[in-house]
């Protein structure tokens, strides 16, 4: 295992916030500690869930120089990469299932100057990164079932970070260059670190954080940020 703890990186989801005051929780929660802002875009096609677009993205752009981590949950998505990239998100990434050439749609990413990922649901085997590694920058394992926050974290999901992190480190060894493991879906205070401990390093936190807050705190999210950092420090 290369994982440090400091290297450890929260991702929470926008998807759990108050939208009626989006910039603001933007901005609150990276202040609480937070590394990067993940930003759940669905289509009410390739899920059975609609939320935001490239036009949100492009709003919060201005709260925040954390990294923006565009997960497209879209079908076809090719088109909504241009506009994300203009939108001033930083890393995106999307599901193999919604894209007719993978390859062709990581290329895309990096060449619009963003950090590329390849999104595995829980039923998605590991071996669709066989033929892209080098494409990749991170790679997302699923540990719900997409389209909405609030999920129980499913632990059939475990050993497939297991084998992710083993075949990343071998990967790393050979190459120099490491590519990220990200967890999204049912990630808390009381799972981070056994999470952490199978190989994730870089975990989205949605109702996590939202949830546990009284609207009229100003520093509502410091306390499950730094629950959270406590856990992965002990790792
Ligand atoms: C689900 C989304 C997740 C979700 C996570 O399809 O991709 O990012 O918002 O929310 P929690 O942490 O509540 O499971
Ligand atoms: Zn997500």
């Amino acid at each position: 295992m290369t994982i440090l703890s400091s290297d450890y990186l929260l991702a929470p989801s926008i998807l759990s916030a108050n939208f009626a005051c989006l910039g603001e929780e933007v901005t609150n929660v990276i202040a609480a500690g937070a590394d990067w802002v993940h930003f759940d875009v669905m289509d009410n096609h390739y899920v059975p869930n609609l939320t935001v677009g490239p036009l949100v993205c492009e709003a919060i752009r201005p709260c925040t120089t954390a990294p923006i981590d565009a997960h497209l949950m879209a079908e076809p998505v090719d088109r909504l990469i241009v506009d994300f990239a203009k939108a001033g998100a930083n890393v995106i990434t999307f599901h193999p299932e919604a894209s007719r050439h993978v390859d062709r749609t990581l290329a895309m990413i990096r060449e619009h100057g963003c950090k590329a990922g390849l999104v595995l649901n829980p039923a998605t085997p590991v071996n669709v990164l066989d033929c892209v590694m080098d494409r990749l920058d991170l790679a997302l394992v699923m540990s719900v079932n997409p389209g909405f926050g609030g999920q129980a974290f499913l632990p059939s999901t475990l050993p497939k970070i297991r084998i992710l992190r083993e075949r990343f480190d071998a990967y790393e060894r050979e190459t120099g260059r490491r590519i990220r493991l990200q967890v999204d879906g049912g990630v808390k205070v009381e799972n981070i670190a056994e999470i952490a401990r199978a190989g994730a390093d870089l975990f989205v936190v949605g109702s996590a954080v939202f949830g546990a807050a009284r609207a009229d705190d100003p520093h509502r999210y410091d306390s499950v940020i730094a629950g959270l950092r406590r856990e992965l420090a002990g790792v």
